[in-house]
């Protein structure tokens, strides 16, 4: 099928060899496109996206791909808002968590209620899931997988050779990591990007307090919380595990970090599982090559970042396209296929257990437990709004980095940053995530 712009350039090269000029086919209805903006530019992550592309394709509409490099989004979430302050809002973004209600209370996000009444939304989804994809009672948002970021891997035959099992909580880490360094391993791989130490940070408070206390403290940023014990141990062992990291740990990809523990350089890391989907692109085994188990001290838990695509509602033009990517994300056979690439787990409670590996199986039926179990990430926005998480995220990031700086002085400048929050959005927070 020849599309209008490359018409326009057959006649006109035609033309210019004085050639009779080209005739556009009959069908030569211009195929729907969407330009899509995500941040999934490793491997799997390209993979998972191309299984949405091809579904995508089968109905006749083109995902043109926008990838924006950077973990966690911080480089694609610039990306949205310059283009959109210049007028060109991509047709789908990759928004996820509060920053959805961010964008849908300006106003930009095409609502698809009834997609979601057709698909049966509000039954087939988790609650947690479903609640997230909507704003002040409208469906803006399509859901694609749950990630679990209180996910350890590690290195299984490196671990076997020494006799270790994977640490249960964070006291059988500290017991086994000598041992680790004595075999040539550094035992915990890890960046000093903010969001990486900002993931590792969270786990601790997680383990530490669990979902109750990671609430107090990154969705309704409670002073009170910060004078929490546990907290301050939370602190303290962020200290503590720096000696068994590398020597100076340097700002790296995660996807570097993943292949430290592939090669058996590293021993362990605690990360998101679209690790997970990266290691299996990458030709490993679950329990062969590598292993994963929940975080140490988190097994019951389930800290969860659940990926979304919204659409910018613009003038109209791409909307039945943009819906039938909606209606696709949620499909059975879709949320099979993708996630098990991803890494993440289906966003439906009627999801196939059987069809997922143990790691999935796991943190599906954790995450289904329901929210009394679910802690929302900090690191990818699921807790609170992209302002509240930049200035936690750096004030963690900064008490990591220098290893002068004590528990109290994190709990007192935390304690500022929480009080300016406040001033600057009354009890926002506490209200959209309650
Ligand atoms: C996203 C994942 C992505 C990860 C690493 C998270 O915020 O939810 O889909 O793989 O960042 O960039």
């Amino acid at each position: 099928m020849l599309r209008l712009v490359d018409f326009k350039r057959c006649a006109l090269a035609a033309l210019l060899a004085g050639l009779i000029p080209c005739v556009p086919a009959q069908t030569a209805t211009p195929p729907e496109t969407l330009q899509v903006l995500h941040w999934w530019t490793s491997a799997s992550e390209r993979k998972a996206a191309n299984v949405l592309a091809s579904r995508l394709a089968e109905e006749g509409v083109t995902w043109q791909d926008a990838a924006i490099p950077g973990g966690a989004g911080l480089g694609a979430g610039k990306v949205l808002r310059s283009r959109v302050l210049a007028g060109q809002a991509p047709e789908v973004t990759q928004i996820i968590g509060e920053s959805i209600k961010e964008w849908a209370g300006i106003g930009l996000l095409l609502e698809f209620d009834n997609v979601a009444v057709a698909g049966r939304w509000a039954q087939v989804l988790s609650p947690t899931v479903y609640a997230l994809v909507q704003h002040r009672g409208h469906v803006v948002a399509a859901p694609l997988g749950v990630h679990r970021i209180n996910t350890l891997f590690y290195n299984r035959p490196l671990l076997e050779r020494l006799g270790l099992k994977p640490p249960a909580n964070w006291a059988e880490f500290a017991a086994m990591a000598p041992r680790l360094k004595a075999a040539g391993a550094v035992p915990l791989a890890q960046s000093a990007e903010p969001w990486q130490v900002a993931t590792l940070f969270e786990n601790l408070v997680l383990a530490e307090g669990g979902p109750a206390l990671h609430r107090e403290l990154f969705v309704r940023q409670s002073e009170a919380a910060l004078a929490d014990k546990r907290l301050v141990l939370a602190l303290q062992r962020l200290r503590t595990l720096k000696a068994w990291m590398s020597p100076t740990v340097q700002e790296r990809p995660w996807t570097d970090l993943v292949r430290q523990v592939q090669r058996g350089e590293a021993a362990m890391l605690v990360m998101g599982d679209w690790a997970k989907g990266e290691l299996l692109e990458s030709g490993a085994v679950i329990d062969g090559g590598f292993g994963c188990a929940p975080a140490p001290g988190t097994a019951s838990y389930h800290l969860y970042s659940v990926d979304t695509l919204t659409m910018f509602a613009s003038d109209y033009t791409h909307t039945d396209a943009q819906q039938k990517l909606a209606r696709i994300a949620v499909q059975p056979a879709v949320q099979a296929e993708y996630n098990a690439v991803k890494g993440s787990v289906s966003v439906r409670r009627d999801a196939d257990l059987s069809k997922m590996d143990a790691c999935a199986r796991d943190s599906w039926t954790a995450f289904m437990q329901g929210a009394a179990q679910q802690a929302p990430s900090l690191a990818h926005r699921m807790a609170t709004d992209e302002t509240r998480k930049d200035v936690i995220v750096a004030e963690i990031h900064r008490y990591f980095l220098d290893d002068k700086a004590t528990p109290a002085d994190a709990q007192q400048r935390l304690g500022a940053i929480f009080r300016a929050l406040r001033l600057r959005g009354g009890q926002k927070a506490a209200a959209i995530n309650p």
